[in-house]
């Protein structure tokens, strides 16, 4: 496999921790510069003072347009042109549809797809577009796909992701960029441990125990994809949503 991203720039969001951190981590192994974006300071300043490769930590939050535009400016000017653009910063709150509230369901849509849409924007027009170079990887959900019992807006805002994706591939494309989904199901995360921190018993053991492969992911399973989907082995590759969920959804 060619696995190579020297001289790539790439900007991660939600990268402070869990599968962003991940993410950056294998970008990184696989020798691109990697911004790691987070609303959270310090750890995204800490996840990138330990990559092997020059890279920054960014305080961004991906729902502020002008947050985003300075950001992206200022990776411009830290390590380069950005050329791989991973759209993963993202929250949930599991509770029945009927008792969540409508500030819950602005938040989300706010962060999980208007969030990726403004970070599309603001990468594509200042460095992607004019360079005809990019590979974008947003991160949807299997509950965008199958949906799931108590992410019901949540569900809506990764099916939306899921589209968008789509019709950013098929305009892109022109300019040789790709847009591809990656779909987690259950992972490792501090979002997942809301479920409960016992992984064995509880929601999440029966949550395990219904997965073919018999586990929750680890969040490097998901980088792994997203790492491939940045390859140059992945050149032919757009549109697609692939689901990494250890067989619990098959397309
Ligand atoms: N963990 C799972 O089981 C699971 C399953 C399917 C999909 N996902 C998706 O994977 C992505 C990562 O999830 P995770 O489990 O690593 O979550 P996490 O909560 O462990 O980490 C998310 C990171 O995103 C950051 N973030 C939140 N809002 C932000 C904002 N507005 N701007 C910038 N950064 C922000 C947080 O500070 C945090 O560092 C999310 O999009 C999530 O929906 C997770």
């Amino acid at each position: 496999m060619t696995t190579t991203l020297d001289g790539r720039v790439a900007m991660v969001t939600g990268a402070g921790r869990g599968i962003g951190a991940a993410i950056a981590a294998r970008l990184a192994a696989a020798g691109a510069s990697v911004a790691v974006c987070d609303l959270d300071e310090a750890t995204a300043s800490a996840t990138a003072a330990a990559l092997p490769t020059t890279s920054a930590g960014i305080r961004m939050d991906v729902s502020s347009s002008a947050e985003v535009a300075a950001g992206v400016a200022r990776i411009g000017d830290l390590l380069g042109p950005v050329s791989i653009l991973v759209n993963n910063a993202g929250f949930d709150i599991i509770e029945p549809f009927m008792d969540s509230t409508e500030e819950t369901w602005d938040r989300l849509w706010e962060v999980n797809l208007k969030g990726q849409i403004i970070c599309c924007k603001a990468v594509l027009e200042a460095h992607m577009i004019p360079r005809k170079d990019g590979r974008i990887v947003n991160i949807g959900s299997d509950a965008g796909r199958v949906g799931s019992t108590g992410e019901a807006v949540y569900s809506a805002t990764k099916g939306g992701v899921i589209a968008f994706t789509k019709t950013l591939a098929r305009e892109m494309a022109r300019n040789q960029i790709t847009a591809n989904c990656v779909c987690p199901g259950p992972t490792d995360t501090p979002l997942l441990a809301q479920f409960g921190e016992d992984k064995t018993t509880g929601l999440r053991g029966s949550l395990a125990k219904a997965i073919p492969l018999r586990r929750e992911a680890q969040p490097d399973d998901i980088a792994a994809v997203v790492a491939f989907l940045c390859s140059d082995d992945a050149a032919y590759m757009t549109g697609q949503t692939v689901s990494v969920s250890g067989g619990l959804t098959m397309s």
